[in-house]
């Protein structure tokens, strides 16, 4: 009865197949028109060239070093690929701080930041005196020519650090590498992190041939032909194109699905208009929407017996954890409890009910409209390789996907209704996007040495 009444409350945010459908139809006409020279500056998927050609193909070898930065953790990695008998990686890594007064800051401090994290770990790790190739994961949208440039075309997320955006990252870290001059860094190759996270599942599975993030952010990269990525010169073989998915939307075309919460998630954000896809999904905005409907709800009498307290109204209060610690099977409803009890609104029995059923909405929402971008892409797969039934993997990684209990299997269970001829596996990076980066440092680093 609860449930039925926040069911018919939140109607606006429950998908029908059909919706979806038509979601993916759009979402694929948006794939194509950012394929598309005439059309890619004003198409809101930015379908970036990544200059990631293959998967790794198990011939990649060397020591490197990983630097992942732009997710809910900076993290720096050495990656040892060797070679004896079979290929096996050996990874060791730290986790740095990167505190809101510097990713907010100046550029020049940030990449004075991570120049200092790098010196310290090579320090920590003895490897000082070597100069090891660097892989750089920058999950942000970057414009790139080759493999070791990028662009920073605007930030997204968390992220808003001054005199960064229209610049190459690579050249600014190299700069305060160099201003330091205690050590010295190769950098070989910048990729995004769905890049890196399918280039690290394609490790270990050939398959592999897209990658997606649903965690801080959210983000798509697959193996396009070619012949159809107007900006690169070539006709043979594939490249890996980064989607940006997030910004889906972006020119109004999901107006219709938008609902007044999602239009204040924006309006508070700090990119309004842009990532209009990203803020209905991802873990940066989720635990804000289900506050906000909590409000709402609270206001007009249907929760907390009316009872409104400061915390309550309180940006930020609720995180996406809570969202997934309330949707727990079995504790949901005493965790429920118990986030709510500290926001001071004294929850009845009912009240968590309904407060776990509006987090279930939320998410299955987020991982309904995922599920039909992810099939857009999947059929475009299809579509390519010509084939009657589709056999491909899907690597994944986020943190959202990682910690929510129904997360992983609502998505996975949507994406096959809607894309029946097809046998999608999904493989989770356990190790994060730094063991691809290093793959594609890897390859990077033999292509310099034979032209050298
Ligand atoms: C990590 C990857 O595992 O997941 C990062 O190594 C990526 O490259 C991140 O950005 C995404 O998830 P979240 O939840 O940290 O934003
Ligand atoms: C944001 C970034 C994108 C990244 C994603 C996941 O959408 O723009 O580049 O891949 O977050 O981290």
């Amino acid at each position: 009865d609860q449930v039925k009444k926040i069911d018919k409350y939140l109607y606006s945010m429950r998908f029908s197949d059909e919706t979806l459908l038509d979601i993916m139809q759009r979402f694929r006409r948006e794939l194509v028109s950012g394929l598309c020279q005439e059309t890619n500056t004003t198409a809101t998927l930015k379908m970036l060239p990544t200059f990631v050609r293959s998967i790794p193909d198990g011939s990649e070898k060397g020591d490197f070093i990983a630097l992942d930065l732009g997710g809910s953790n900076f993290r720096i990695l050495r990656v040892k690929v060797s070679h004896e008998k079979k290929q096996t990686v050996q990874m060791e890594s730290e986790i740095y701080d990167t505190p809101e007064d510097i990713i907010h800051g100046s550029g020049t401090r940030l990449f004075d930041h991570v120049a200092e994290c790098l010196g310290d770990f090579m320090e920590k790790h003895n490897i000082k005196d070597k100069k090891l190739p660097v892989g750089l994961t920058f999950s942000f949208p970057c414009r790139q020519t080759k493999l070791d440039e990028g662009y920073l075309i605007t930030w997204t997320k968390r992220f808003k650090t001054s005199g960064v955006e229209g610049m190459d990252v690579v050249k600014l870290l190299n700069k305060a590498i160099k201003k330091r001059g205690d050590y010295e860094a190769d950098i070989m190759a910048v990729v995004n992190d769905t890049v890196g996270t399918m280039m690290t599942c394609g490790f270990d599975d050939q398959r592999c041939e897209v990658g997606i993030i649903i965690g801080t952010g959210t983000n798509a990269c697959y193996m396009e032909e070619l012949r159809h990525i107007d900006l690169v010169e070539g006709d043979e073989g594939r490249m890996c194109v980064n989607t940006e998915w997030g910004g889906f939307g972006d020119d109004g075309r999901l107006e219709d699905i938008r609902t007044e919460f999602d239009r204040e998630i924006d309006r508070g954000s700090l990119n309004p208009g842009k990532q209009l896809f990203e803020k209905m999904v991802s873990g940066m905005y989720m635990g804000e929407l289900v506050r906000l409907i909590l409000v709402k709800m609270a206001r007009e009498g249907l929760l907390f017996e009316g009872r409104i307290t400061p915390e309550l109204l309180t940006k930020g209060k609720i995180d996406t954890k809570h969202v997934s610690a309330i949707e727990k099977s079995k504790e949901g409803l005493s965790k429920a409890k118990e986030i709510l009890t500290k926001l001071g609104v004294e929850p009845s029995h009912d009240d968590c009910i309904a407060v776990q059923h509006v987090c279930t909405i939320v998410s299955f929402r987020s991982a309904n409209l995922i599920a039909a971008t992810l099939a857009g892409i999947l059929l475009r797969l299809k579509e390519n390789k010509g084939a009657a039934r589709l056999r491909t993997t899907v690597g994944i990684d986020g943190s959202l996907y990682k910690m929510h209990p129904q997360y992983a299997r609502r998505l996975h269970k949507t994406v096959r209704r809607l894309v029946p001829d097809s046998d999608v596996r999904f493989l989770l990076s356990e190790s994060g996007s730094g063991k691809g980066a290093a793959m594609v440092t890897a390859v990077a680093y033999r292509l310099a040495e034979h032209s050298r």
